[in-house]
């Protein structure tokens, strides 16, 4: 049984920092994908305070939702569409500081208001899912973000 992550710094470079190695261990003691899907959302849904975080996984060519942590989401996203598809059309990092201004964001709850998507590669650069974080507030996400998400997407065997 997984003990509660412990988090208890304030900035959220440090809250980051003392997550990595607790996930690490978490993550290590299981090879499932969608078990260690679901903990890396709820660990960072909770740790970091997210309003909503969530995978999702591309098949035929469009992105279908995994395993995520907050309010119900859209369950199917266009190859092209919204900030995730863009983000799988032109296989970027997308941060958008607030939604409302990025066109044809899709808006899975009105609450959402700022977001940063990144995308995860198989060994021959295809991109097989996105991570999708979102905020509650305007300009929640930054390089920060992006480099310990990235750091946290490295610890997982997809
Ligand atoms: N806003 C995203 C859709 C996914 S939800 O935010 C969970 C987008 O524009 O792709």
């Amino acid at each position: 049984m997984a003990n509660d992550l412990k988090i208890t710094a304030t900035t959220k470079e440090e809250k980051y920092k003392e997550l990595l190695p607790q996930l690490k261990s978490l993550l290590q003691a299981e090879t499932d994908l969608i078990a260690n899907l679901s903990n890396t959302c709820a660990a960072l849904k909770y740790g970091m305070d997210f309003f909503w975080i969530g995978f999702y996984f591309v098949k035929n060519n469009a992105l279908v939702l995994g395993p995520f942590q907050g309010p119900i989401a859209c369950t199917r996203i266009a190859n092209g569409k919204g900030v995730c598809g863009t983000s799988l059309k032109n296989k970027e990092t997308i941060i958008v500081q607030d939604v409302d201004q990025f066109p044809g964001h899709i808006t899975c709850s009105v609450l959402s208001k700022s977001e940063i998507v990144i995308p995860i590669f198989d060994k021959q650069n295809n991109v097989i899912a996105v991570l999708d974080v979102d905020s509650e507030t305007l300009n929640s996400f930054d390089t920060t973000d992006e480099f310990y998400l990235k750091q946290i997407l490295d610890l997982i065997r997809f």
